[in-house]
Protein backbone atom coordinates (compact mmCIF):
# COMPACT_ATOMS: atom_id res chain seq x y z
CA UNK A 1 0.00 0.00 0.00
CA UNK A 2 1.35 3.38 -0.93
CA UNK A 3 -0.17 6.75 1.07
CA UNK A 4 0.63 10.17 0.13
CA UNK A 5 0.88 12.25 2.95
CA UNK A 6 0.53 16.05 3.72
CA UNK A 7 2.36 17.95 6.93
CA UNK A 8 4.17 14.55 7.38
CA UNK A 9 6.96 16.75 8.66
CA UNK A 10 4.63 18.42 11.62
CA UNK A 11 4.69 16.68 14.50
CA UNK A 12 1.53 14.54 14.41
CA UNK A 13 2.15 13.46 10.51
CA UNK A 14 5.65 12.76 11.38
CA UNK A 15 4.16 10.29 13.90
CA UNK A 16 2.03 8.89 11.87
CA UNK A 17 4.45 8.59 8.93
CA UNK A 18 7.07 6.77 11.44
CA UNK A 19 3.98 4.15 12.72
CA UNK A 20 2.96 3.60 8.71
CA UNK A 21 6.91 2.82 7.94
CA UNK A 22 6.55 0.48 10.37
CA UNK A 23 3.57 -1.50 9.08
CA UNK A 24 5.41 -1.68 5.93
CA UNK A 25 2.93 1.32 4.16
CA UNK A 26 5.06 3.24 1.31
CA UNK A 27 4.40 6.74 2.10
CA UNK A 28 4.89 10.13 0.16
CA UNK A 29 5.41 12.98 2.31
CA UNK A 30 4.50 16.44 0.66
CA UNK A 31 5.46 18.90 3.16
CA UNK A 32 6.04 22.83 2.74
CA UNK A 33 8.62 22.96 5.50
CA UNK A 34 7.00 26.08 7.03
CA UNK A 35 8.46 26.90 10.67
CA UNK A 36 7.03 23.52 12.13
CA UNK A 37 8.19 21.67 9.13
CA UNK A 38 11.21 19.63 10.30
CA UNK A 39 12.96 16.82 8.17
CA UNK A 40 14.51 15.80 11.83
CA UNK A 41 11.32 14.21 13.18
CA UNK A 42 11.92 11.55 10.28
CA UNK A 43 16.08 11.22 10.05
CA UNK A 44 15.48 7.41 11.72
CA UNK A 45 13.57 7.00 7.93
CA UNK A 46 16.41 8.67 6.04
CA UNK A 47 17.57 5.44 4.42
CA UNK A 48 13.93 3.86 4.14
CA UNK A 49 12.82 2.50 0.98
CA UNK A 50 9.17 3.31 1.99
CA UNK A 51 9.93 6.75 2.55
CA UNK A 52 10.25 9.63 -0.13
CA UNK A 53 10.24 13.38 0.99
CA UNK A 54 8.48 15.77 -1.12
CA UNK A 55 8.86 19.25 -0.26
CA UNK A 56 5.91 21.51 -1.44
CA UNK A 57 2.93 23.40 -1.02
CA UNK A 58 -0.95 22.14 -0.37
CA UNK A 59 -1.99 25.37 -2.70
CA UNK A 60 0.31 23.96 -5.59
CA UNK A 61 -2.43 22.22 -7.77
CA UNK A 62 -0.05 21.12 -10.45
CA UNK A 63 2.55 19.60 -8.44
CA UNK A 64 -0.64 17.41 -6.49
CA UNK A 65 -1.94 16.54 -9.59
CA UNK A 66 1.91 15.70 -10.47
CA UNK A 67 2.20 13.72 -7.29
CA UNK A 68 -0.85 11.57 -8.00
CA UNK A 69 -0.06 10.60 -11.52
CA UNK A 70 3.53 9.65 -10.10
CA UNK A 71 2.68 8.29 -7.43
CA UNK A 72 -0.81 6.32 -8.08
CA UNK A 73 -1.10 6.03 -4.08
CA UNK A 74 -3.68 4.08 -2.62
CA UNK A 75 -5.01 7.01 -0.32
CA UNK A 76 -4.62 10.64 1.19
CA UNK A 77 -4.09 11.18 4.99
CA UNK A 78 -4.01 14.94 4.80
CA UNK A 79 -2.40 16.62 8.12
CA UNK A 80 -1.13 19.46 6.50
CA UNK A 81 -1.97 22.64 8.14
CA UNK A 82 -1.08 25.96 10.15
CA UNK A 83 -2.14 24.68 13.30
CA UNK A 84 -1.75 27.13 16.23
CA UNK A 85 -4.08 29.31 17.95
CA UNK A 86 -2.44 32.20 19.11
CA UNK A 87 -0.46 32.99 15.42
CA UNK A 88 -3.58 32.58 14.21
CA UNK A 89 -5.09 35.35 16.40
CA UNK A 90 -1.55 37.48 15.71
CA UNK A 91 -1.89 36.60 11.50
CA UNK A 92 -4.56 35.05 10.37
CA UNK A 93 -4.20 34.81 6.61
CA UNK A 94 -1.62 31.63 6.21
CA UNK A 95 -4.55 29.94 8.20
CA UNK A 96 -7.01 30.43 5.39
CA UNK A 97 -4.63 30.30 2.92
CA UNK A 98 -3.28 26.45 3.84
CA UNK A 99 -6.23 25.23 5.70
CA UNK A 100 -8.98 26.20 3.51
CA UNK A 101 -6.96 26.80 -0.44
CA UNK A 102 -4.95 23.86 0.70
CA UNK A 103 -7.47 21.70 1.39
CA UNK A 104 -9.71 22.71 -1.36
CA UNK A 105 -6.80 21.99 -3.89
CA UNK A 106 -6.35 18.32 -2.56
CA UNK A 107 -9.78 17.52 -2.85
CA UNK A 108 -10.43 19.13 -6.07
CA UNK A 109 -7.39 16.45 -6.81
CA UNK A 110 -8.45 13.46 -5.41
CA UNK A 111 -11.86 14.18 -7.56
CA UNK A 112 -9.92 14.01 -10.78
CA UNK A 113 -7.30 11.15 -9.91
CA UNK A 114 -10.22 9.19 -8.24
CA UNK A 115 -8.79 8.55 -5.19
CA UNK A 116 -9.90 5.60 -3.63
CA UNK A 117 -9.63 6.83 0.26
CA UNK A 118 -9.24 10.70 1.87
CA UNK A 119 -8.81 11.15 5.32
CA UNK A 120 -8.98 14.77 6.33
CA UNK A 121 -7.59 15.30 9.94
CA UNK A 122 -9.38 17.88 11.96
CA UNK A 123 -9.50 18.97 15.53
CA UNK A 124 -12.54 19.24 18.40
CA UNK A 125 -11.71 22.67 18.37
CA UNK A 126 -14.25 23.43 15.59
CA UNK A 127 -17.26 22.25 18.49
CA UNK A 128 -16.51 25.17 20.40
CA UNK A 129 -16.44 26.12 23.92
CA UNK A 130 -18.64 23.04 25.86
CA UNK A 131 -20.42 23.54 29.24
CA UNK A 132 -19.73 20.89 31.63
CA UNK A 133 -20.85 18.03 31.92
CA UNK A 134 -21.51 18.36 27.89
CA UNK A 135 -19.41 16.13 25.58
CA UNK A 136 -19.61 16.70 21.59
CA UNK A 137 -20.20 13.67 19.70
CA UNK A 138 -19.66 13.59 16.00
CA UNK A 139 -23.18 15.59 15.62
CA UNK A 140 -22.65 18.24 17.85
CA UNK A 141 -22.74 21.63 15.90
CA UNK A 142 -19.89 23.39 14.84
CA UNK A 143 -19.04 26.52 16.52
CA UNK A 144 -16.31 28.10 16.39
CA UNK A 145 -13.91 30.82 18.17
CA UNK A 146 -10.51 31.74 16.87
CA UNK A 147 -9.30 31.99 13.06
CA UNK A 148 -7.57 28.81 13.49
CA UNK A 149 -10.75 26.83 14.35
CA UNK A 150 -13.11 28.68 11.81
CA UNK A 151 -10.35 27.71 8.69
CA UNK A 152 -10.43 24.19 10.18
CA UNK A 153 -14.05 23.70 10.33
CA UNK A 154 -14.45 25.30 6.88
CA UNK A 155 -12.05 22.91 5.65
CA UNK A 156 -14.03 19.85 7.13
CA UNK A 157 -17.28 21.47 5.23
CA UNK A 158 -15.58 21.57 1.78
CA UNK A 159 -14.45 17.88 2.66
CA UNK A 160 -17.94 16.84 3.73
CA UNK A 161 -19.24 18.55 0.51
CA UNK A 162 -16.96 16.33 -1.86
CA UNK A 163 -18.35 13.15 -0.44
CA UNK A 164 -21.94 14.24 -0.82
CA UNK A 165 -21.54 16.34 -3.89
CA UNK A 166 -18.89 13.74 -5.21
CA UNK A 167 -18.88 10.17 -3.59
CA UNK A 168 -15.04 11.46 -3.10
CA UNK A 169 -14.67 8.58 -0.15
CA UNK A 170 -13.47 11.34 2.56
CA UNK A 171 -13.66 10.51 6.13
CA UNK A 172 -12.66 13.11 8.76
CA UNK A 173 -11.26 12.86 11.96
CA UNK A 174 -11.20 15.02 14.90
CA UNK A 175 -9.21 14.99 17.59
CA UNK A 176 -8.51 16.76 21.35
CA UNK A 177 -5.27 18.11 21.89
CA UNK A 178 -2.08 15.85 21.19
CA UNK A 179 1.43 15.87 23.10
CA UNK A 180 4.17 14.17 23.38
CA UNK A 181 8.23 13.80 21.38
CA UNK A 182 8.78 16.30 18.59
CA UNK A 183 5.86 19.01 19.03
CA UNK A 184 6.97 22.51 18.20
CA UNK A 185 7.56 24.65 21.30
CA UNK A 186 4.73 27.07 20.91
CA UNK A 187 2.07 24.77 22.45
CA UNK A 188 1.23 24.42 26.23
CA UNK A 189 3.14 21.18 27.17
CA UNK A 190 6.20 21.73 25.52
CA UNK A 191 6.89 25.57 25.97
CA UNK A 192 6.50 24.86 29.45
CA UNK A 193 8.52 21.60 29.60
CA UNK A 194 11.31 24.31 27.52
CA UNK A 195 10.43 26.93 30.03
CA UNK A 196 10.81 24.45 33.40
CA UNK A 197 14.06 22.78 31.97
CA UNK A 198 15.69 26.14 31.47
CA UNK A 199 14.52 28.21 34.63
CA UNK A 200 11.80 30.66 32.95
CA UNK A 201 8.62 31.77 33.69
CA UNK A 202 5.82 29.44 32.60
CA UNK A 203 3.19 31.89 31.01
CA UNK A 204 -0.17 30.99 32.12
CA UNK A 205 -3.24 32.69 30.24
CA UNK A 206 -6.02 34.09 32.15
CA UNK A 207 -6.82 31.95 35.53
CA UNK A 208 -5.42 28.47 34.11
CA UNK A 209 -8.81 27.06 34.60
CA UNK A 210 -9.45 26.04 30.86
CA UNK A 211 -9.85 22.36 30.08
CA UNK A 212 -8.31 20.22 27.83
CA UNK A 213 -8.30 16.96 26.60
CA UNK A 214 -4.75 15.14 26.50
CA UNK A 215 -4.10 12.64 24.09
CA UNK A 216 -0.95 10.81 23.63
CA UNK A 217 0.14 11.38 19.70
CA UNK A 218 1.15 7.73 18.87
CA UNK A 219 -3.09 6.89 20.64
CA UNK A 220 -3.88 9.70 18.08
CA UNK A 221 -2.17 8.08 14.99
CA UNK A 222 -3.12 4.76 15.80
CA UNK A 223 -6.87 6.06 15.56
CA UNK A 224 -6.52 7.94 11.98
CA UNK A 225 -4.75 4.63 11.03
CA UNK A 226 -7.79 2.66 12.09
CA UNK A 227 -9.99 4.83 10.23
CA UNK A 228 -8.14 5.15 7.33
CA UNK A 229 -8.51 1.05 7.07
CA UNK A 230 -11.95 0.41 8.34
CA UNK A 231 -13.83 3.57 8.64
CA UNK A 232 -17.04 4.19 6.56
CA UNK A 233 -16.96 6.84 3.67
CA UNK A 234 -18.48 10.01 4.55
CA UNK A 235 -18.19 9.77 8.48
CA UNK A 236 -16.55 11.64 11.18
CA UNK A 237 -14.37 10.09 13.96
CA UNK A 238 -13.79 11.92 16.99
CA UNK A 239 -10.59 10.65 18.97
CA UNK A 240 -10.29 11.77 22.21
CA UNK A 241 -7.94 10.89 25.03
CA UNK A 242 -10.25 10.44 27.68
CA UNK A 243 -8.08 12.63 30.31
CA UNK A 244 -10.07 16.13 30.98
CA UNK A 245 -7.36 18.19 33.02
CA UNK A 246 -7.11 22.34 33.67
CA UNK A 247 -3.99 24.14 32.53
CA UNK A 248 -2.94 24.68 35.66
CA UNK A 249 -2.63 20.97 36.52
CA UNK A 250 -1.14 20.78 33.75
CA UNK A 251 1.61 23.10 34.59
CA UNK A 252 2.18 21.79 38.03
CA UNK A 253 2.69 18.07 36.98
CA UNK A 254 4.99 19.73 34.80
CA UNK A 255 7.14 21.72 37.18
CA UNK A 256 6.85 18.13 39.63
CA UNK A 257 8.19 16.21 37.06
CA UNK A 258 11.03 18.97 36.16
CA UNK A 259 11.67 19.77 39.80
CA UNK A 260 11.18 23.62 39.56
CA UNK A 261 9.25 25.70 41.65
CA UNK A 262 5.73 27.11 41.70
CA UNK A 263 6.90 30.62 41.73
CA UNK A 264 8.02 29.91 37.71
CA UNK A 265 4.12 29.87 37.04
CA UNK A 266 3.58 33.54 35.98
CA UNK A 267 -0.64 34.32 35.08
CA UNK A 268 -0.68 36.59 31.88
CA UNK A 269 -3.41 38.13 30.13
CA UNK A 270 -6.28 35.63 28.60
CA UNK A 271 -5.81 34.78 24.91
CA UNK A 272 -8.56 36.85 22.94
CA UNK A 273 -11.79 34.81 22.42
CA UNK A 274 -10.02 31.66 24.43
CA UNK A 275 -12.23 28.48 24.98
CA UNK A 276 -12.80 27.38 28.23
CA UNK A 277 -13.35 23.70 27.59
CA UNK A 278 -13.29 21.01 25.24
CA UNK A 279 -14.65 17.22 25.81
CA UNK A 280 -14.58 14.73 22.70
CA UNK A 281 -16.87 11.84 22.80
CA UNK A 282 -14.91 8.97 20.63
CA UNK A 283 -17.18 6.38 21.30
CA UNK A 284 -18.01 5.60 17.18
CA UNK A 285 -14.64 5.39 16.85
CA UNK A 286 -14.21 2.74 19.62
CA UNK A 287 -17.59 0.92 18.38
CA UNK A 288 -16.09 1.09 14.80
CA UNK A 289 -12.80 -0.05 15.22
CA UNK A 290 -11.78 -1.09 18.29
CA UNK A 291 -9.46 1.87 19.40
CA UNK A 292 -8.73 3.07 22.65
CA UNK A 293 -6.03 5.38 24.03
CA UNK A 294 -3.60 3.57 25.82
CA UNK A 295 -0.92 5.45 27.51
CA UNK A 296 -2.00 6.97 30.95
CA UNK A 297 -1.36 10.87 30.83
CA UNK A 298 1.32 10.85 33.78
CA UNK A 299 3.42 8.20 31.85
CA UNK A 300 3.28 9.88 28.60
CA UNK A 301 4.19 13.41 30.08
CA UNK A 302 7.05 11.91 32.21
CA UNK A 303 7.97 10.32 28.33
CA UNK A 304 7.51 13.49 27.20
CA UNK A 305 9.59 15.94 29.68
CA UNK A 306 12.19 12.54 29.65
CA UNK A 307 12.49 13.63 25.25
CA UNK A 308 12.80 17.18 25.57
CA UNK A 309 15.41 16.58 28.29
CA UNK A 310 17.55 14.24 26.01
CA UNK A 311 17.48 16.01 23.01
CA UNK A 312 18.44 19.32 23.39
CA UNK A 313 19.86 19.77 20.01
CA UNK A 314 16.40 19.53 18.47
CA UNK A 315 14.89 22.03 20.34
CA UNK A 316 17.75 24.40 19.63
CA UNK A 317 17.58 23.92 15.98
CA UNK A 318 13.66 24.78 16.00
CA UNK A 319 13.96 27.46 18.54
CA UNK A 320 15.67 29.79 15.64
CA UNK A 321 15.15 33.62 15.51
CA UNK A 322 12.28 33.25 14.31
CA UNK A 323 10.49 31.85 16.89
CA UNK A 324 12.44 34.12 19.17
CA UNK A 325 10.62 36.75 17.41
CA UNK A 326 7.08 34.63 17.72
CA UNK A 327 7.59 34.44 21.37
CA UNK A 328 8.44 38.72 21.61
CA UNK A 329 5.28 39.21 19.47
CA UNK A 330 3.16 36.71 21.45
CA UNK A 331 4.26 37.23 25.22
CA UNK A 332 6.09 40.72 25.29
CA UNK A 333 2.92 42.44 26.07
CA UNK A 334 0.69 40.45 27.94
P1 LIG B 1 2.25 21.14 12.92
O1 LIG B 1 2.08 22.62 12.92
O2 LIG B 1 3.22 20.51 13.85
O3 LIG B 1 2.64 20.62 11.46
C1 LIG B 1 2.01 21.11 10.30
C2 LIG B 1 2.80 20.58 9.09
O4 LIG B 1 2.15 21.02 7.90
C3 LIG B 1 4.24 21.11 9.05
O5 LIG B 1 5.13 20.07 8.69
C4 LIG B 1 4.19 22.17 7.94
O6 LIG B 1 5.43 22.36 7.28
C5 LIG B 1 3.13 21.58 7.02
N1 LIG B 1 2.46 22.60 6.19
C6 LIG B 1 1.91 23.77 6.62
N2 LIG B 1 1.41 24.45 5.56
C7 LIG B 1 1.63 23.68 4.46
C8 LIG B 1 1.34 23.82 3.08
N3 LIG B 1 0.71 24.92 2.62
N4 LIG B 1 1.70 22.83 2.24
C9 LIG B 1 2.34 21.73 2.70
N5 LIG B 1 2.67 21.55 3.98
C10 LIG B 1 2.31 22.51 4.86
O7 LIG B 1 0.79 20.56 13.14
P2 LIG B 1 0.30 19.30 13.99
O8 LIG B 1 0.13 19.71 15.39
O9 LIG B 1 1.15 18.14 13.63
O10 LIG B 1 -1.17 19.12 13.37
C11 LIG B 1 -1.37 18.31 12.22
C12 LIG B 1 -2.85 18.31 11.87
O11 LIG B 1 -3.59 17.80 12.97
C13 LIG B 1 -3.42 19.70 11.58
O12 LIG B 1 -4.35 19.57 10.53
C14 LIG B 1 -4.13 20.09 12.88
O13 LIG B 1 -5.20 20.96 12.62
C15 LIG B 1 -4.60 18.73 13.35
N6 LIG B 1 -4.78 18.59 14.82
C16 LIG B 1 -3.79 18.96 15.68
C17 LIG B 1 -3.95 18.74 17.05
C18 LIG B 1 -2.87 19.10 18.05
O14 LIG B 1 -3.10 18.99 19.26
N7 LIG B 1 -1.67 19.51 17.62
C19 LIG B 1 -5.12 18.16 17.53
C20 LIG B 1 -6.13 17.82 16.62
C21 LIG B 1 -5.93 18.02 15.25
O1 LIG C 1 -7.90 20.72 20.73
C1 LIG C 1 -7.09 20.41 19.63
C2 LIG C 1 -6.21 21.60 19.33
O2 LIG C 1 -5.25 21.65 20.38
C3 LIG C 1 -5.52 21.52 17.98
O3 LIG C 1 -6.48 21.59 16.97
C4 LIG C 1 -4.52 22.67 17.80
O4 LIG C 1 -3.81 22.49 16.61
C5 LIG C 1 -3.57 22.65 18.97
O5 LIG C 1 -2.69 23.76 18.88
C6 LIG C 1 -4.31 22.69 20.28
O6 LIG C 1 -4.98 23.95 20.48
P1 LIG C 1 -5.03 24.68 21.93
O7 LIG C 1 -5.22 26.12 21.73
O8 LIG C 1 -5.92 23.95 22.86
O9 LIG C 1 -3.52 24.34 22.37
P2 LIG C 1 -2.36 25.22 23.05
O10 LIG C 1 -1.27 24.26 23.38
O11 LIG C 1 -2.01 26.42 22.26
O12 LIG C 1 -3.05 25.69 24.39
C7 LIG C 1 -3.57 24.75 25.32
C8 LIG C 1 -4.17 25.53 26.47
O13 LIG C 1 -3.10 26.17 27.19
C9 LIG C 1 -5.10 26.63 26.04
O14 LIG C 1 -6.14 26.75 27.00
C10 LIG C 1 -4.24 27.89 26.09
C11 LIG C 1 -3.28 27.60 27.22
N1 LIG C 1 -1.93 28.21 27.10
C12 LIG C 1 -1.24 28.00 25.95
C13 LIG C 1 0.02 28.56 25.80
C14 LIG C 1 0.79 28.34 24.52
C15 LIG C 1 -1.40 28.95 28.15
O15 LIG C 1 -2.04 29.12 29.20
N2 LIG C 1 -0.16 29.50 27.98
C16 LIG C 1 0.56 29.36 26.84
O16 LIG C 1 1.69 29.91 26.75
Amino acid sequence: MKLLVTGGAGFIGSAFVRLAVSEHISIVNLDKLTYAGNPENLASLASSPLYEFVKGDICDGPLVARLLERYLPDGIVHFAAESHVDRSILSPTDFFETNLRGTFTLLEAARAHKIARFVHVSTDEVYGSLEAPLEADEDFPLVTNSPYSASKAGSDLLARSYFKTYNLPVMITRASNNYGPYHFPEKLIPLMIMNALEGHALPVYGDGQQIRDWLYVEDHVRGILSVFHRGKEGEVYNIGGNRSLPNLDVVRKILDLTGKPESLIQYVSDRPGHDRRYALNSNKLTRATGWEPRMNFEEGLAKTVAWYRANSSWVDNVRSGAYRDYYARNYANR
